[in-house]
């Protein structure tokens, strides 16, 4: 009973939220590198994620970082050997990170990758393997060449599926030592937050909800052949999706309202369920029937689709939200890139997002029911405001709590008989936030001493986080 032997322990960052250095070694632009601070937007996250083209073009000309904490992260760039140094004395066994894609191909439509960008990502893998991490690489975590967005509205366009796979395919044959892979991170926010997601630029839209689920099929074309791809050249490898586990429960015992959950928790495994089965699943097809949506798909496409599916299901989970057929009763508050109905027997975050740990077994119950593939929890854990005290510690009980809770029902799923190959918290270090791009939304065991307009030391500190972790990982989940 308990973890497997091997399971793998470790952390999960982007690359757009760590390593700075956006102009560094012929970097290019990426859609992260546009992405304004949204401090006053904690409960909001349309607003949070909200963008123009002519905010864009103003960010393109703007040379600095002072308004773009992606821009700089926290200079991971230049401070790797010492932060992968730090995951090694939480006895890591993995690290979950994603390439840059605009360090190996500045607009991405290079025909050749950049020299320097591989470099850096060499000696980061040989980093990891210093310490016997185990890479697991993320090909697309919200960081598309800015170009690509700008010049054919991203992923809505068939044309950059080839500009994708090129781009894998130069990552697979520089990195054939490393067994995990993952495609697009959480592939169902494209219809969240289309430009963060898919380099969609809403007012160049003519018709946005079409555009987004065009943009999905031509990930999901791109997943399939990059999973083909990566069969091909590293047969020893397992690559997989990625999915934003939104857990959704009927506001009361209503049939009306547990239909409404049921629907809502069908749309949030549609993508998975097409990189796992294989074909779009019939009542999706009802929605696009409904909705006036007529993607351009082509049977060569389906084909893909059906013959590469994944070999495992990753998933991020961080809370869960209420749902009703008459929403106007429902209290709100913000989660993972969505405003949903607030749980009145569950805790809140410092912003907003519910504390529901028995949310993440039946997650993980859900997910195996499903598809009776292995799963990874490649994301979980808690924003929160720290303070650095003057002796250089920081008292996280809360994260210590949120994770305690989490394990023990992951545990209890585990004892279940999922099939559980990993975990990898976020973030093991603090980060520029995703949605808000603020520093002082704090995920890290590890304290990075920056502010959200970059002011500070950016020297590292151990959290209490960071000894519990340390301890939870050398004793396989045992010691909680
Ligand atoms: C996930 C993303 O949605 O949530 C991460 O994959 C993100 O990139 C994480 O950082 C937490 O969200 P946020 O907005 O608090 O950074």
């Amino acid at each position: 009973m308990g973890f497997r032997k091997d399971f793998l322990w470790g952390g999960a960052v982007a690359a757009n939220q760590v390593e700075g250095a956006w102009n560094v070694d012929g970097k290019g632009l990426s859609v992260a590198d546009v992405a304004r601070l949204k401090t006053t937007a904690r409960n909001n996250y349309r607003q949070q994620v909200a963008i123009n083209s002519s905010e864009i073009s103003k960010a393109i000309a703007d040379p600095t970082s002072n308004n773009y904490p992606k821009r700089r992260g926290i200079d991971m760039y230049h401070h790797f050997q010492e932060d992968i140094k730090l995951f090694a004395g939480m006895g890591f066994k993995v690290f979950r990170f994603s390439i840059a894609w605009t360090r190996l191909f500045p607009t991405g439509e290079e025909k050749t990758p950049n020299a320097a960008g591989l470099h850096y990502y060499h000696r980061f893998i040989a980093e990891l393997r210093k310490y016997h991490i185990e890479p697991l690489i993320t090909l697309s975590h919200y960081e598309m060449p800015l170009s690509l967005a700008v010049k054919y509205n991203g992923w809505a366009n068939k044309r950059v599926i080839d500009d994708f796979v090129r781009f894998a395919q130069v990552c697979f044959d520089n990195f054939p030592e490393v067994k995990y892979w993952l495609t697009f991170n959480e592939i169902d926010s494209v219809t969240r937050h289309p430009f963060t997601s898919a380099g969609i630029v809403p007012d160049k839209s003519n018709n946005l909800l079409q555009d987004e689920f065009q943009a999905l099929h031509n990930q999901f074309v791109a997943s399939s052949m990059v999973t083909k791809l990566c069969h091909q050249m590293i047969p020893h490898s397992m690559i997989g999706c990625m999915l934003t586990k939104l857990t959704t429960y009927p506001a009361t015992a209503k049939p009306i309202d547990i239909l409404a959950a049921f629907n809502k928790n069908t749309m949030n495994y549609f993508c998975s369920d097409v990189q796992v089965k294989g074909y779009y699943p019939p009542l999706i097809r009802q929605y696009f029937k409904h909705n006036s949506i007529h993607l351009d798909v082509t049977k060569r496409e389906l084909a893909l689709i059906a013959n590469n599916t994944v070999d495992f299901v990753s998933f991020s989970y961080y809370m869960s939200l209420l749902t009703a057929s008459d929403k106007s009763g429902l209290e709100l508050t913000s989660g993972n890139t969505i405003v949903g109905g607030k749980n009145p027997y569950l805790p809140t975050t410092d912003w907003g997002w519910t504390i529901d740990p028995v949310g993440l077994r039946l997650s993980l119950l859900q997910l195996f029911d499903r598809y009776h593939k292995p799963l990874f929890v490649a994301e979980n854990g808690v924003g929160a405001t720290d303070q650095l005290n003057s002796d250089g510690s920081i008292n996280d009980e809360y994260r210590i709590n949120y994770f305690r809770q989490h394990f023990r029902e992951m545990k209890k799923a585990v004892n279940n008989g999922v099939d559980l190959l990993g975990y990898t918290s976020w973030a093991p270090i603090d980060l520029v936030s995703a949605s808000t791009s603020q520093m002082s939304k704090r995920y890290g065991f590890i304290y990075v001493d920056l502010d959200d307009h970059g002011r500070g030391t950016n020297k590292r500190y151990k959290k209490d986080s960071y000894y519990w972790y340390r301890d939870v990982i050398l004793s396989n989940g045992e010691k909680l």
